[in-house]
C-alpha cells in the first residue's frame, strides 16, 4: 500500500518526524529559520494528502483550491486566524490545532513577561551588561509589586486559567471577561467575572490572551488605554492584530498607562525602528509563548499525530472544524 503523502512546512525536529516515517510518505520544507516559500506550499499541496502549517503560512482558499487531494491541513499552533476554517469545511478538509499541550508552557511564558515588565528585569539586566551599575540606591530600578494587585484576563480560555492558577499564588485578586462565564475558574480560583469595561479600568495588570477573531480585533485601541489606570500594565501573550499599537504607543508616552509586555505584534517579525521598541517601560519578545523544546515537541508530535489518525480513517484528537 502507499503511503498517504504529507509536507511539513517548516524543519521540525528529525526525532519527532522519524517516528511517523513508517506511515506517512513525508516532505519537510529545508530551511531551518525562514518559513516556506509561497510557491513552493502551493506546489506541495497540490501532491500532498495533508499538510502541517505553521502560523506563518497562510492557509487560504488559493491554497485549498491547489489542493485537490488535500484531507487534512494541522496547524502547529492552538491559535489558527491564518487558516480560513470556512472554505476547509466546506472543501471537505479537517483542520486541526495544539491545543492543551501548550497550555502550562504558555502560561509560564506570560507570567514571565507580567513579571519582567512590572520588575524592570530587562532594563536591569542591560544596566549590568551596560556596565551602569555603580552603587546601591533606594529607588534605582524599583519596579512595580505583584502580589495581591489585581489581574484582569482578557481571554479566560486553557492559558487564561492556568495564568489565573499562577495569579493566585501570588496573592492576586482575580478578574477576567471572556465569551462565556467560567464557573470553576470562578469557585476554585476566586476569579470574578466582569465587563470588559470594568476589567480594564480596575485591573492593575490587563493581561490578553484573547483568540483574534472579527469580534476581538482592536479591541484594545486608544479608547481603551484611557479607560485603564496610569498605573496599569498591559500584557499581550495572544496575537498583535487585537492591539492598536499606535494607541499603545501613544498611551504609553503620554502616562495614560505604566508599562507593556508584548509578545506578538500586528506584524510579525516587528520592524527593528518600531517606535515601541524605542520605550524601557516596554519589553517585547519574538513570539516565544510556547517555546519550550518539550512543548514544541509535543506541538509537532501532536500536529503529526492528527494527520496521520485522519489519513488513516480515524478521528483527529485536536479537531477545529467538521468538514462537511
Ligand atoms: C499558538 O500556538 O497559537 C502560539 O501563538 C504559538 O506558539
Amino acid at each position: 500500500m502507499t503511503k498517504p503523502k504529507v509536507f511539513i512546512a517548516r524543519k521540525l525536529s528529525e526525532e519527532v518526524v522519524n517516528q511517523f516515517k513508517e506511515s506517512l510518505d513525508i516532505t519537510m520544507w529545508e530551511d531551518t529559520d525562514e518559513p516556506v516559500d509561497r510557491n513552493r506550499l502551493l506546489e506541495e499541496a497540490e501532491r500532498s494528502d495533508g499538510l502541517v502549517t505553521m502560523l506563518t503560512d497562510q492557509v487560504d482558499q488559493e491554497l485549498m483550491d491547489r489542493g485537490k487531494r488535500l484531507k487534512i491541513i494541522a496547524n502547529m499552533a492552538v491559535g489558527y486566524d491564518n487558516v480560513d476554517v470556512e472554505t476547509a469545511t466546506e472543501y471537505g478538509i479537517q483542520i486541526t490545532n495544539t491545543p492543551d499541550v501548550l497550555t502550562e508552557t504558555t502560561a509560564d511564558l506570560t507570567f514571565a513577561l507580567m513579571m519582567a515588565t512590572a520588575r524592570r528585569l530587562i532594563e536591569a539586566n542591560e544596566v549590568i551588561k551596560d556596565g551602569k551599575w555603580k552603587n546601591w540606591s533606594p529607588l534605582f530600578l524599583a519596579g512595580t509589586d505583584i502580589h495581591h494587585k489585581t489581574i484582569g484576563i482578557v481571554g479566560m480560555g486553557r492559558i487564561g486559567e492556568a495564568v489565573a492558577r499562577r495569579a493566585k499564588g501570588f496573592g492576586m485578586d482575580i478578574l477576567y471577561h471572556n465569551r462565556s462565564r467560567k464557573e470553576e475558574a470562578e469557585r476554585e480560583l476566586g476569579a470574578s467575572y466582569n465587563s470588559f469595561e470594568t476589567l480594564i479600568q480596575t485591573a492593575d495588570y490587563i493581561v490578553c490572551l484573547a483568540p483574534l477573531t472579527e469580534e476581538t480585533k482592536g479591541i484594545f485601541n486608544a479608547e481603551a488605554f484611557k479607560k485603564m489606570k496610569n498605573s496599569a500594565i498591559f500584557i499581550n501573550a495572544s496575537r498583535g492584530p487585537l492591539v492598536d499599537e499606535n494607541a499603545l504607543y501613544q498611551a504609553l508616552i503620554k502616562g495614560e498607562l505604566k508599562a507593556a509586555g508584548l509578545d506578538v505584534f500586528d506584524k510579525e517579525p516587528i520592524d527593528e525602528n518600531h517606535p515601541l521598541l524605542e520605550l524601557d517601560q516596554v519589553v517585547c519578545l519574538p513570539h516565544i509563548g510556547s517555546a519550550s523544546v518539550e512543548t514544541r515537541k509535543a506541538m509537532m508530535e501532536l500536529s503529526l499525530k492528527n494527520v496521520k489518525d485522519v489519513l488513516y480513517g480515524q478521528q483527529a484528537k485536536t479537531p477545529v472544524n467538521r468538514p462537511n
